[in-house]
C-alpha cells in the first residue's frame, strides 16, 4: 500500500533498526574509536557507489552503528554485523595471541586452528560427506571456470553446460579453451528469465560433466531444484546463493563459490570435490589450479587468503548459531517473499522479469514502468541509506541483493521506500 509520508521520514519510521544495530552490543569493544562521532553542523557531501549526494537529514550526532547504509550490492557484499563487530574486537590482538590474524605465519598453530575450524563448521552446515574435500582457493570463481575442465577433464573431452545467464555462459567460454564445451542449452533468446525443464535437456550422450550457474547473480534466476547428469557428474557455480540454503551436496561432483556475496569478502573461493575426482589434471595445469596440489596441502600449499578466510570462519559460525540453514533459508524466504510481493503488487509501476518459479531468493532485479525514474529511484534511496540498487550494467533496472546477511530491516524499508516512491510518481 503506497504510503504519502516524504523519503526522509522513512528513517524514522524503521524501529527495527535501532534493535538490530544496538550500539551495545555485548562484543563491541569499549575502545574510544566506538563511542558516539560528532558530525560537521553544515551539510556533508558523501560518496556513495550509487550516487554522490549531500546528506544534510543526518542527526548531529550518530554512533557508528548508525552510520552504516544497508547496502544491496551484489558482491562484495554486506556482512553480518555481529561479524564484522567479532572481527573489530579481535583486530589487533587474536585471542590473546598478541598479534592480528593478518601478521599470523599460515603455517603457525593459530592460524592452523582457524581454518581447520572454518572446514568443520563449513562441514558442518552444509554437511559434506566425508569423500568430499573443501578447499579455500584464490582467484575468484572465474578462475574455476578454468580449473574445472583442467582439473577434471582432456581437450578432446565433451562436457555440457547449461547457460541460464551471464556467469554460466562466462564459464562455459572459458571451458571451451581447454575442452569440447557445448551448450545445451541458453536463455539468452528469452533474456536469462528462466530456467529450462530437466526432461527436455538434452544431454550430450558423452559428456563428462554438467555445469550449471545455480543462481545466477545478474539475471535472478535460480534453481530450485537440480537435475542429474546423465554420468552422475553435476558441477555447480553456487557463488551467489552458497549457504543461503540447505544443498544435498551428494549430487554435485564439485560445487564452487566466491566467498564475497554471502560468507566473507572477496579474496576466498571455496571448492567442495569429490575426492576420486581429484589427481587427474591435464598436464599443463598451471600448479596454482591444481586440485590435487591444495588438497595434499590442506589448502596451504601456497600462502592463503589467511584474514579472508578467518572472516569466512566468522560468518560460518555466526550460520550455525542462527540454527543452520534450515532456519537461514526460511529467513530468506521471507525477506525475498516481501520484496516479491510489493513488486507484484504495485500495478505494474516494478516489474521483475524473471518467470515466477524461479526468481532468486538472493538477487531481485526489477524495472520500473517508467524508466525515465530509475536514477531518481537510485538517488533518493541512496539519500535514505539504501545504496547499490542500480541494476548490473548489462541489464540495466535496479537490482537489490539480499543475501543471508541483509537484515529483513533492511527489505521492509527498502519495501516501504517502494512504496512510498510509488506514491509520488505514479
Ligand atoms: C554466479 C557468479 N559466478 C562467478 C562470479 C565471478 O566471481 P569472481 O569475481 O569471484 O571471479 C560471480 C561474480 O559476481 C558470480 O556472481
Amino acid at each position: 500500500m503506497a504510503t504519502a509520508s516524504s523519503p526522509n521520514s522513512l528513517l524514522l519510521k524503521n524501529p527495527n533498526r535501532s534493535l538490530l544495530r544496538n550500539p551495545n552490543h555485548p562484543i563491541v569493544p569499549t575502545t574510544t574509536h566506538l563511542t558516539t562521532v560528532k558530525l560537521p553542523t553544515k551539510p556533508l557531501s558523501i560518496k556513495c557507489a550509487a550516487t554522490t549526494q549531500t546528506q544534510d537529514h543526518l542527526p548531529l550526532t550518530q554512533t557508528p552503528a548508525q552510520a552504516r547504509v544497508f547496502n544491496f550490492a551484489a558482491g562484495p557484499a554486506t556482512l553480518p554485523e555481529n561479524v564484522l563487530l567479532k572481527a573489530q574486537s579481535e583486530l589487533y590482538n587474536w585471542r590473546g595471541s598478541g598479534m592480528s590474524v593478518m601478521e599470523m605465519s599460515h603455517r603457525g598453530k593459530e592460524f592452523l586452528s582457524i581454518i581447520q575450524k572454518a572446514e568443520s563448521d563449513l562441514r558442518a552446515l552444509l554437511n559434506i560427506p566425508s569423500e568430499y574435500a573443501v578447499l579455500f582457493l584464490q582467484g575468484g570463481a572465474t578462475t574455476q571456470f578454468a580449473a574445472i575442465p583442467l582439473n577434471l577433464v582432456k581437450l578432446e573431452d565433451p562436457v555440457d553446460y547449461v547457460v541460464t545467464g551471464s556467469w554460466g555462459d562466462k564459464a562455459f567460454k572459458e571451458a571451451q579453451k581447454y575442452c569440447k564445451a557445448k551448450v545445451i542449452w541458453s536463455g539468452k533468446s528469452e533474456k536469462y528469465t528462466r530456467i529450462p525443464s530437466f526432461e527436455g535437456l538434452e544431454q550430450s550422450p558423452d559428456a563428462k560433466y554438467m555445469h550449471i550457474c545455480a543462481n545466477e547473480t545478474i539475471h535472478g534466476v535460480e534453481f530450485k531444484d537440480y537435475p542429474t547428469a546423465k554420468n552422475g557428474l553435476l558441477i555447480a557455480d553456487m557463488s551467489s546463493n552458497f549457504c543461503s540454503k540447505p544443498v544435498d551436496v551428494s549430487k554435485f561432483g564439485i560445487i564452487y563459490a566466491g566467498a564475497q556475496k554471502n560468507v566473507g569478502p572477496s579474496g576466498v573461493t571455496i571448492v567442495i570435490i569429490r575426492k576420486d575426482l581429484i589427481g587427474n589434471a591435464q598436464e599443463i595445469t598451471p600448479v596454482m589450479l591444481d586440485y590435487k596440489i591444495h588438497a595434499e596441502n590442506n589448502s596451504l600449499y601456497n600462502t592463503p587468503p589467511c584474514y579472508g578466510i578467518y572472516m569466512c570462519g566468522l560468518v560460518f559460525e555466526d550460520l550455525l548459531a542462527q540454527g543452520g540453514l534450515e532456519e537461514v533459508e526460511k529467513k530468506n524466504k521471507k525477506k525475498a517473499e516481501l520484496l516479491y510481493n510489493a513488486i507484484n503488487g504495485s500495478n505494474g509501476f516494478y516489474r521483475c522479469p524473471v518467470e515466477k518459479s524461479v526468481r532468486s531468493l538472493m538477487n531481485v532485479p526489477f524495472t520500473l514502468e517508467k524508466p525515465e525514474l530509475e536514477a531518481e529511484f537510485v538517488k533518493e534511496a541512496a539519500r535514505e541509506k539504501m545504496v547499490q540498487l542500480k541494476g548490473h550494467r548489462s541489464v540495466g533496472g535496479m537490482r537489490a541483493s539480499i543475501y543471508n546477511a541483509m537484515p529483513l530491516a533492511g527489505v521492509e524499508k527498502l519495501v516501504a521506500f517502494m512504496e512510498d516512491f510509488q506514491a509520488r510518481h505514479a
